[in-house]
């Protein structure tokens, strides 16, 4: 039996609808809610990322300032225009694209966002927050996947989540969501990674499974228990058959689709929603800084 497909655009739809009576009332009070975001150098994949927060921004009357660094510059200069974003009165949010050239000091520039313009929670302090379950922003994709889990009514309370992948920005801050002691936490959490011993035997175990490792359908049927909820967060561009370019997931969604008893597809499905929480971070940022 096929599982359900859960509907990541019609979830960023709702959502969009709650955000813009939010907005409608801070621009009847002159406020705008603005956003810059920073790239430095020249990465395709974030630059549609942004072309795409852009478009999303527009139709709630959000205003995207995006700012081009050029990668020849240094660490001083890219600093010195976060601090001066700052200090901007009228910038309620900063976001820095990654990934930041390597020949960047990250740490550094992660650390000059201020923490009350820290969108997508990159600076350690609002990361630290996420840790201890106590935070103003969490990051917009681990956020995205607990409001999916909660559209659907899928209560992680007492259940097995594997999620594979363990980075920064989304397998360790949502590994820490879950294990929240709390409503909307309270799951046990298993968190694999590449050097992983026996993948299969722990995704094999799983209640829900959470894909984040950018390896194109990694994730097969015969890994997943039956009945099992699956969040595919992963996007990778690969050539099919036709020799043309295709977004898929980590998550191989034809055979997975026949176990599972919900399956998010890719695209549609972690993605838009992942936009529109970064924009309600933009939107509580925006509300916080006028007090
Ligand atoms: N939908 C969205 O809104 C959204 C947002 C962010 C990212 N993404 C996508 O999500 C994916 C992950 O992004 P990320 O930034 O978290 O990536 P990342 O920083 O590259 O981390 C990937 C993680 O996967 C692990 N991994 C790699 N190969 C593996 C394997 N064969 N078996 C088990 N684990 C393996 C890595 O292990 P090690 O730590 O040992 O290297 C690492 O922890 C990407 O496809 C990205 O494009 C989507």
């Amino acid at each position: 039996m096929k599982g359900i497909i859960i509907d990541g655009r019609a979830i960023a739809n709702k959502i969009k609808d709650e955000l813009s009576q939010t907005i409608h009332g801070l621009i009847k009070n002159n406020v705008t809610p603005k956003m810059a975001v920073l790239h430095i150098g020249e990465d395709p994949a974030s630059i549609s990322y942004t072309k795409s927060i852009n478009r999303v921004a527009s139709k709630l009357n959000i205003d995207v300032d995006i700012k081009k660094i050029e990668d020849t510059t240094c660490d001083e200069k890219v600093i010195e225009e976060i601090k001066r974003l700052n200090e901007d009165r009228t910038i309620h949010g900063i976001l820095i694209q990654e990934p930041i050239p390597p020949q960047f000091n990250r740490d550094n520039i992660i650390l000059s966002i201020s923490p009350l313009k820290d969108i997508d929670c990159m600076n350690p302090v609002n990361l630290g927050g996420v840790m201890r379950g106590k935070f103003n922003f969490a990051p917009s994709t681990p956020l995205g996947v607990l409001k999916i889990l909660a559209h659907e009514k899928i209560n992680v309370e007492g259940k097995h989540v594997v999620i594979v992948g363990r980075s920064t920005i989304v397998g360790k801050p949502l590994a820490n969501l879950l294990l929240i002691k709390g409503r909307g936490g309270n799951a046990t959490v298993t968190v694999c990674h590449s050097k992983s011993s026996d993948l299969i035997h722990f995704v094999k175990m799983a209640d829900i499974v959470i894909a984040a490792v950018g390896r194109a359908k990694l994730i097969k049927g015969d890994m997943v228990k039956q009945g099992a909820v699956v969040i595919d967060v992963g996007i990778n561009s690969i050539i099919d058959n036709e020799g043309k370019h295709k977004l898929v997931g980590d998550v191989d969604f034809d055979t997975v689709a026949e176990v599972a008893s919900y399956i998010t597809p890719v695209p549609g499905g972690v993605g838009p929603v992942t936009t529109l929480m970064l924009l309600s971070n933009l939107i509580k940022a925006t509300k916080e800084n006028l007090i």
